[in-house]
């Protein structure tokens, strides 16, 4: 290793030197990201609120992602454009881009990839890029801000989908009592959360859930042992490969936050984290849970609620006389379509 990247290691290093036995578990604490460019953070964070990046003016990433409800909706699945009701769950941006894919199916590799579809599609912003990327362009803060950020001018969908994805990419929760308890705080968690962690991996809740995101490291099946009764059309993997042993299999959620990000399952169909438990429990491992070890399960899964997103608002660059205007009310020409 070399000085240089000793030093920019350091944040890393730190943390991880406080950890004598998470290493050995399967759930790893969360750590900030280390190597993101700031300038494109700040960008991106703009771009993230800005209403403006949809047809109407009134609907931003954070309408459907809000990041004062743990990067959530809250809604078994969200309002888009001309308030069309959205096909899936919303799922939480909040340590997304630790997945090994976005999408409940995958469908795009990373943020940055992602980051395009919600704009153009006709059930979410209803912005087709061009528009976009021109009203951006008729804003003047941002062609400055973008010239400096970038270097280059006009403003491009690429440099837009890169800031935001930066910005994401900071949207990590360390810190949880789960964590703190990794780190080798015993006192950080009560008996019961610690019992219900054993549980968790006795059961065999970590086969799937596991890793720093506890979830999003393997798309796997809803439904191994019954299936999921719902009456959301979604075939999960199958439209990415075609495969038909890729029906209904799901990329695996995070439970990160899970505390915050109800309702639960692709469909949002379950309210509350106790019947999502006996829910997994019976449909992925064939096990009934009794009413004590569901409430010591969810006792540990409410100890993975991290320190939340904490900045500033950004302030937005105003819009001027000749910038596109929003249609709040337009109609959408396009049939619903998956971003
Ligand atoms: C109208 C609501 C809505 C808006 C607006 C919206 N999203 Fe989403 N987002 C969703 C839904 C629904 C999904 C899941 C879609 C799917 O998997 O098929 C999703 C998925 C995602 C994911 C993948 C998360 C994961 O775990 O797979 C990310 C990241 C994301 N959105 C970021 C954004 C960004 C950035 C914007 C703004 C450019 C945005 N979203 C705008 C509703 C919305
Ligand atoms: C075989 C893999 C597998 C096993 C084992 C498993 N899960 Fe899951 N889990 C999934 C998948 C896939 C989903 C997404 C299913 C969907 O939405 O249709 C999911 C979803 C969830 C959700 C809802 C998350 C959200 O944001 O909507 C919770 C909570 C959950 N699992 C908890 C558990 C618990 C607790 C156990 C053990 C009792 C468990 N899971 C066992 C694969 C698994």
């Amino acid at each position: 290793m070399t000085l240089k990247s000793t030093v920019l290691a350091t944040g890393i290093g730190l943390w991880f030197t406080t950890i004598p036995s998470g290493a050995a578990e399967p759930i790893q604490p969360l750590t900030p990201p280390s190597d993101v460019n700031s300038a494109q953070v700040e960008l991106g964070k703009k771009l993230y609120f800005d209403p403006r990046l949809s047809k109407s003016g009134f609907i931003s990433c954070n309408s459907c992602h809000n990041l004062s409800m743990g990067g959530t909706d809250n809604l078994p699945t969200s309002v888009g454009h001309h308030w069309q009701q959205g096909p899936i769950n919303s799922p939480t941006v909040l340590n997304s881009g630790l997945s090994v894919a976005q999408f409940w199916d995958g469908r795009a590799a990373d943020l940055k990839e992602q980051a395009a579809g919600p704009i153009a599609n006709p059930r979410e912003m209803a912005m087709d890029h061009t528009a976009a990327v021109a009203t951006l362009n008729g804003i003047p803060g941002y062609v400055a801000e973008f010239k400096t950020v970038f270097n280059q001018t006009p403003i491009t969908l690429d440099q837009v989908t890169q800031a935001i994805a930066e910005f994401e990419k900071t949207l990590v929760t360390p810190n949880s009592r789960f964590d703190q308890w990794l780190a080798g705080n015993e006192t950080a968690l009560t008996a019961e959360e610690r019992a219900g962690y054993d549980l968790f991996k006795s059961v065999g809740c970590v086969a799937c859930h596991n890793g720093p995101a506890v979830g999003g490291s393997s798309f796997q099946k809803v439904g191994v042992i019954a299936p999921y009764q719902t009456t959301n059309p979604a075939e999960g993997r199958i439209a990415v490969t075609g495969k038909d042993a890729d029906r209904l299999v799901f990329k695996v959620p995070t439970l990160r936050n899970i505390a915050l990000t109800y309702p639960y399952f692709h469909d949002g169909a379950v309210q509350s984290l106790n019947d999502a438990v006996n829910i997994m429990a019976h449909i992925q491992l064939n096990r009934t849970l009794t009413a004590d070890e569901n409430a010591k399960v969810v006792a540990f899964l409410n100890t993975l609620t991290g320190d939340q997103p904490n900045f500033a608002l950004p302030q937005l660059p105003p819009s001027v006389a000749n910038t596109p205007k929003p249609e709040p009310f337009a109609a959408v020409d396009t049939p619903a379509a998956a971003h």
